[in-house]
């Protein structure tokens, strides 16, 4: 291990490649905490997580010094797959409260100058939305099954799927109607429905691209636009600030819905590892991106246009967030074109191996494309969908089938490893210019429960795969408040709706608010800096004498130079530096390794 000694001369930025932002909206340089609200904080004791929980916690938010909060989906919702499932698009499920609790939240997080974002899921409703339930009643070629993907199946009896398309979270993206839920076969024999089927083909199958209970709305069809531009002014006339468009990439499917053969899986499979391999691609991808005729279709875009218009009518800076796993990074950027969305979540960068050379490229093409279009880039590292980065940083393999979920019976993370990594991967994060998500809990430096036992387990992907996919629980799991307490403090019961592990007693948050190199605190430090250093608007130069380096990620930004060691030996620091914040300690003037600084050089 030889250590390498840095000279000032050494720390010096080269040609910015990434120009100062004039102070715009708000949602430029953001930090954005997501909140899942099942698992933030439970406010009656039921052992799940509601709006007063989170109303009651807004104080932690503002503590830390973020300056926006995304609620995941609170909407009425059968919670087949955690909200994402909505019957209702306009009410409150009563698991998390009223629409006069939503009112207190946001005038709550407003009275502290805290944005509130809301989950808007366009994709697919529950199939216990009304319009399904129209659906199952009415007769193939009716205006109700329009609003949805029916088709008939293929085969003379029409008892094979329409086409091959598998669901994300497993098994077929088709589900068939069962003769008795379909009027038009309820006595076996087809009557004329004047809708042009020819031959007796039986009842017909919806398209699900996720679970059975979440039918894909047909988005060709008027009335479906039009009634998610009324929900947008809904949820905008009551004071939201933005939206999170899940599934953006998703809405349009290519014409004839032809078959497809290659991997649909949102988050697995090809996700890549740390490798010095020159021939990692130049563009930032990493794998995560998904490809196929029900992804990223150009006419998904005319659809963010007319959404762009509806919240332009609104005073003030109101923002539209895409989720949308889509690669390479040029792509992504077609959704922030400037007459679209206003961010899009960088999977890129969160799916990025902790490998310096990688980090770089990544950090590179995202500002470079984002730049090109006049948006923001964006940074994220954890959120409901993935493995927890502290847990994700601990693992032998970083990526593939893991991002999805640790079970019991997988190789463990290195707890300490996973920690110290995540601490240094958020150090860079916060240091970056654009906008930041922070995913509940990590500001606690939480890892995910990585052994939950399959009684417990609820994502539909652990059952679509029988089991194979251990899904996303583990990264769900209720918040610890108060160390020792029942459920952590959780709720005032000691309910709780996954089990926690272990290790969150210590974590919790009063075990960590005011200690001194708690991750908390490094939270809060950076956020301090990052606002008073003006560090989201900030232009980027990398420092030149390290940017061939294997082992570390150098630039400067504001004024502020961050510097993260991924390599194995020592950093030594010059003598007349002013350290900021590090994400660990030092030793003897010395960067170790997995470890991150902000110098004032
Ligand atoms: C998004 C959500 C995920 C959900 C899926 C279906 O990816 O983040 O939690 O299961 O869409 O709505
Ligand atoms: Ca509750």
């Amino acid at each position: 291990m030889t250590r390498t000694a840095l000279t000032a001369d050494d720390l010096a930025a080269g040609a910015p490649v990434h120009s100062p932002a004039a102070s715009g909206e708000w949602w430029r340089d953001a930090v954005i905490y997501q909140v899942y609200p099942r698992s933030f904080a439970d406010g009656n004791g039921d052992g799940i997580g509601d709006l007063p929980g989170v109303t009651a916690r807004l104080d932690h938010l503002k503590g830390l010094g973020v300056d926006a909060v995304w609620l995941s989906p609170f909407y009425r919702s059968p919670q087949k797959d955690a909200g994402y499932d909505v019957a209702d698009y306009r009410d409150i499920d009563p698991l998390f409260g009223t629409l006069a609790d939503f009112d207190e939240m946001l005038e709550g997080a407003h009275e502290r100058d805290l944005k509130i974002i809301v989950d808007l899921v366009p994709n697919h409703s529950s199939d216990q939305h009304v319009w399904f339930q129209e659906a199952l009643a009415a007769a193939p070629g009716s205006a109700a099954r329009d609003r949805y993907m029916f088709r008939d199946g293929r085969g003379p009896a029409g008892d094979e799927p329409p086409n091959n398309w598998q669901s994300i979270f497993g098994g077929p993206a088709w589900t068939r109607l069962a003769p008795g839920d379909d009027p038009s076969t309820g006595s076996g024999q087809r009557p004329s429905t004047g809708s042009g089927r020819g031959g007796d083909k039986g009842p017909q199958w919806y398209l699900h691209m996720f679970d059975s209970s979440q039918p894909d709305l047909n988005w060709d069809n008027p009335e479906v636009r039009a009634e998610f531009e009324a929900v947008l002014r809904f949820w905008l006339d009551r004071g939201v600030d933005g939206f999170r468009v899940d599934v953006a990439h998703g809405m349009v499917k290519a014409p004839g819905l032809p078959d497809w053969s290659g991997e649909v899986s949102m988050v697995e499979g090809t996700v890549d590892e740390p490798t010095t391999d020159p021939g990692a691609p130049e563009d930032g991808s990493t794998g995560a991106g998904n490809s196929g005729p029900m992804f990223d279709q150009d006419g998904v875009h005319e659809i963010y246009r007319s959404w762009h218009s509806v919240l332009a009518e609104y005073p003030g800076d109101r923002c539209l967030v895409a989720e949308a796993w889509v690669e390479p990074l040029s792509r992504l950027a077609r959704y922030v074109r400037p007459d679209e969305m206003h961010q899009a979540f960088n999977f890129s960068f969160l799916t990025a191996p902790w490998d310096a050379a990688r980090l770089r490229t990544v950090v590179g093409v995202s500002l470079d494309t984002m730049d090109a279009v006049g948006a923001p880039t964006t940074w994220v590292l954890s959120n409901h969908d993935v493995v927890r980065h502290a847990s994700r940083f601990g693992l032998a393999e970083i990526g593939g089938r893991q991002l999805n979920g640790i079970a019991a019976t997988d190789p463990q993370p290195d707890a300490a490893l996973g920690l110290r990594r995540a601490r240094a991967a958020t150090l860079m994060m916060l240091g970056l210019p654009g906008s930041a998500y922070v995913y509940q809990g990590e500001e606690l430096g939480l890892p995910d429960h990585t052994a939950l036992p399959a009684e417990v387990r609820q994502d539909p992907s652990f059952f679509r795969t029988d089991g194979a996919e251990p899904g996303r629980d583990g990264c769900r799991v209720p918040l610890p408040w108060v160390g020792g307490a029942p459920g952590n403090g959780f709720g005032p019961t000691d309910k709780t709706w996954l089990p926690q592990p272990d290790a969150y007693a210590d974590l919790a948050a009063d075990r960590q608010y005011g200690v001194a190199g708690s991750t908390y605190e490094m939270y809060r430090t950076a956020l301090e800096l990052r606002r008073a250093e003006k560090i989201g608007t900030g232009g980027l130069a990398w420092v030149d004498a390290l940017a061939g380096s294997p082992d570390v990620v150098a630039f400067q930004v504001a004024g502020v130079v961050v510097l993260a060691n991924l390599g194995g030996a020592p950093v030594v620091l010059p003598d007349d530096v002013d350290v900021l914040v590090a994400s660990g300690e030092l030793v003897d003037g010395a960067l170790p390794t997995d470890t991150t600084v902000w110098l004032r050089a």
